[in-house]
């Protein structure tokens, strides 16, 4: 099989997924229904979203998938000749093919969702069992992305070991994948890839690559089943957590656990921390712009959760800040900044409150290197990146070159050559964003 080919000759994480036309290389840009509406969706809702994404600016950022979540189908049940899934006729009267006729002529790509399982976690019919049938539907609608979920799963197929979730121990999990009190652990040297977990998604996976239309395939697992070690061969991108919900100590936790997962992400696969949730809830200005440029510094998926026809000029901004979009996106580059401090915590400190604070990674798009330093604390305090200690400065640091041109991320204001470090006074959860270039 192709796809099971070591991609030694490509800049990609090994086994990754390929697929053609660059689909799922870069982390994916777009928008999903699910943070903004749940399950009250219907045809208009989504195509709103679509044409503010073109009208906001948000398409020629690159923003391109317009994702509809849970309860999109006929509650009920499939249609009992065919077995298809029935697009709700209320909700989509044009059904999916109509939603996605005019997202394409739009230039955007449609995505929709399912489950591994026999019903998605809002109780719609879901895929296990019938994958064929529905990846078929779905590339005969036009659907160009599947998120896939990891609800109603029967008892028959639930897997033999649990493996440990971090955020679903609280705080009995470390990093290195151990976990204490766990009765019923895998043990050593268990291959998760054969996990029965492993196994729905897997045949999701054929399915989708059996049919006529690449479906960039995102997994929803919730970090399940060690899915970090087999993710990268069965989708593009794949949940490494339980949900999100729009506040800061849940996006800090998220954020910690992602952090330790940075080696595992590069072209066409992608540890995804979940969707975006700027502009909902009561985050503060400074809590979107920390979550934003974590999720674009970690190569996250960034699918916006926010209506857009009421979205806040605030909001806007931080997800069309381009800097961050250009290091996400960047052609050259497929691995994420990874942390080169905590700050507040020692190194390789696993803490939900306190995830590390300071990241880089190169970017030639941006012309150089990406630093962002981010304030865990509650109150105001100052962080400053030193050249010395920034893995893509240290060296020509150490050869001479004392100052480098700065750029700040967020105002775009030059900064002009800075010698030694740069300091920034962040309120709380603010994160700074700095683009180093050339020595000088
Ligand atoms: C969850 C999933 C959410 C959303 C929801 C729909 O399992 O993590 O992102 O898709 O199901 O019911």
């Amino acid at each position: 099989m192709w796809w099971l080919l070591p991609s030694v000759f490509l800049v990609s994480g090994a086994n990754a997924l390929l697929r053609p036309d660059d689909v799922g290389r870069a982390p994916a840009l777009g928008w999903n229904s699910w943070n903004a509406y749940n399950c009250e969706i219907d045809a208009d809702k989504i195509l709103t979203a679509a044409n503010e994404v073109v009208n906001l600016g948000l398409k020629s950022l690159g923003y391109e998938y317009i994702n509809i979540d849970d309860c999109w189908s006929v509650k009920s049940g499939r249609d009992p000749t065919t077995k298809r899934i029935i697009p709700d006729p209320d909700k989509f009267p044009n059904g999916i093919s109509g939603v996605a006729d005019e997202i394409h002529a739009l230039g955007l790509k449609l995505g929709i969702y399912s489950s591994a399982g026999t019903t998605t976690c809002a109780g719609y019919p879901a895929s296990l069992g019938y994958e064929t049938i529905d990846a078929q539907s779905f590339a005969e609608w036009g659907v160009d992305y599947l998120k896939y979920d990891n609800c109603g799963v029967p008892d028959n197929l639930t897997d033999t070991y649990t493996y440990c979730v971090p955020d679903s121990t609280d705080g009995s999990f470390f990093p290195n994948g151990t976990c204490v009190n766990l009765t019923d652990a895998a043990p050593a040297g268990y291959n998760w890839a054969t996990s029965t977990t492993a196994k729905r998604y897997m045949r999701m996976r054929n399915a989708l690559l059996s049919v006529n239309r690449t479906i960039l395939y995102s997994l929803c697992d919730w970090g399940q089943a060690d899915v970090n070690d087999w993710g990268n061969e069965t989708g593009n991108s794949w949940r490494m957590s339980g949900d999100i919900t729009p506040k800061w100590s849940r996006i800090a936790e998220i954020a910690n656990e992602n952090s330790f997962l940075m080696n595992y992400a590069n072209y066409y696969g992608y540890p995804d921390p979940d969707m975006l949730e700027v502009g909902n809830g009561n985050l503060t200005v400074a809590e979107n712009r920390a979550h934003f440029a974590l999720w674009a510094a970690m190569k996250s998926p960034l699918i916006i959760g926010t209506p857009l026809d009421t979205i806040d000029p605030t909001h806007l901004t931080i997800l069309s800040n381009k800097p961050l979009l250009t290091f996400h996106q960047d052609p050259a580059v497929g691995r994420p900044a990874y942390p080169y401090k905590w700050g507040y915590n020692a190194d390789w400190t696993f803490d939900p409150a306190h995830p590390a604070e300071y990241w880089s990674g190169p970017s030639p798009a941006l012309g150089g290197t990406l630093i962002v330093m981010v304030n865990t604390e509650e109150t105001t305090q100052t962080r400053t990146a030193f050249w010395k200690e920034v893995p893509e400065l240290k060296e020509l640091y150490t050869a001479g070159k004392k100052g480098f041109k700065v750029v700040d991320g967020w105002s775009g204001n030059d900064l002009g050559c800075v010698r030694d470090k740069y300091s920034l006074k962040l309120g709380a959860h603010d994160a700074g964003v700095l683009v180093v270039g050339d020595s000088c």
